[in-house]
């Protein structure tokens, strides 16, 4: 038998590739073909390399999220990890708890096909039904290593992509979320566009994340000490080009999401100190 042609199209060329799961959900970035398993656009020519197991997706970064991807690659998020962990327990209390007043949003259905977009290394995998087929977008390349690492079902299932620039077909997942690090988002309109798309008509679309002027519960804040609080963050591992972006930065979470999901519905979570927006896509008021 003669050998196949992985250029080929239909299902002989994609076996001949070993198409990652993701790369055959994936759509191209510039010209929105579909790419069908392939690692470069049969249309436009764009390449989209896999580097060990994960798709590469992505153009360069700019504004918070070339700050976000720094951080979360780097050393820093390391170093401030356990804080992290040690403010989700108290939600809870413990992160089971904390983390199910965002995943019980998930919609009760076997085998579904869901989309976790900064999914970090994985924390709310495991948590999820086993038989469904999770797939993950992060824009940082060593928590998507991470995940992959701690999960190996996970390896073809995840890209280095925006959130702003999702590379999917329209309406292609049961449900879409995001736990953290919204906030941050370069561009949190396009995102909230973005994640509905690529989810199916009347499925989920959750986005969780702590209130964005959660430092001004800070100590230091409440007496006018703010450079008190900024040493203390530092010590905890933020670099300084993010503690900058989280003190710096300002956006009305609640306006976005009237104007992007008007329809959507708003949970407080972790004892009032973050939120939850959850969509369906219907207008508003249905
Ligand atoms: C606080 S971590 C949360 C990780 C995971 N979802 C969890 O619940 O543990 C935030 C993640 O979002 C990713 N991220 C930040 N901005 C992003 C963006 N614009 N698009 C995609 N991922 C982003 C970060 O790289 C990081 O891995
Ligand atoms: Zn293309």
């Amino acid at each position: 038998m003669g050998k196949v042609d992985p250029t080929m199209s239909g299902p002989a060329g994609i076996i001949a590739r070993q198409a990652s799961a993701v790369a055959m959900l994936a759509r191209c970035l510039t010209c929105r073909r579909g790419l069908l398993g392939r690692n470069s656009c049969a249309s436009c020519g764009r390449s989209y390399p896999e580097v060990d197991r994960i798709l590469e997706a992505i153009g360069p970064l700019t504004g918070t999220n070339r700050i976000a991807a720094a951080f979360y690659d780097g050393p820093s998020w390391r170093r401030f990890r356990p804080w992290e962990r040690l403010f989700l327990w108290f939600q809870g209390p413990g992160p089971d708890r904390a983390r199910r007043q965002v995943l019980r949003h998930l919609p009760e259905q076997p085998g579904a096909l869901v989309l976790e977009v900064g999914i970090g290394d994985g924390e709310n995998v495991r948590r999820l039904p086993s038989d469904w087929a999770i797939y993950g977008v992060d824009i940082s390349r060593a928590q998507l290593a991470a995940c992959r690492d701690r999960f190996p079902v996970m390896a073809g299932r995840l890209v280095r992509a925006e959130a702003e620039d999702l590379p999917f077909e329209d309406e292609t997942f049961d449900a879409v979320f995001s736990v953290g690090g919204f906030n941050y988002y370069r561009d949190h309109a396009a995102a909230l566009r973005e994640m509905r798309r690529v989810a199916r008509l009347g499925a989920p679309v959750i986005v969780a994340d702590e209130s964005p002027d959660l430092y001004h519960f800070a100590p230091g804040f409440a007496i006018g000490l703010e450079g008190l609080d900024r040493w203390g963050l530092r010590a905890m591992g933020l670099d300084p080009e993010f503690l900058a972006m989280v003190t710096d930065h300002r956006v009305d979470i609640d306006s976005l999401a009237q104007a992007e999901w008007p329809g959507h519905r708003r949970f407080p979570i972790w004892n009032r100190l973050g939120y939850c927006l959850v969509d369906d896509g219907s207008p508003e008021g249905a």
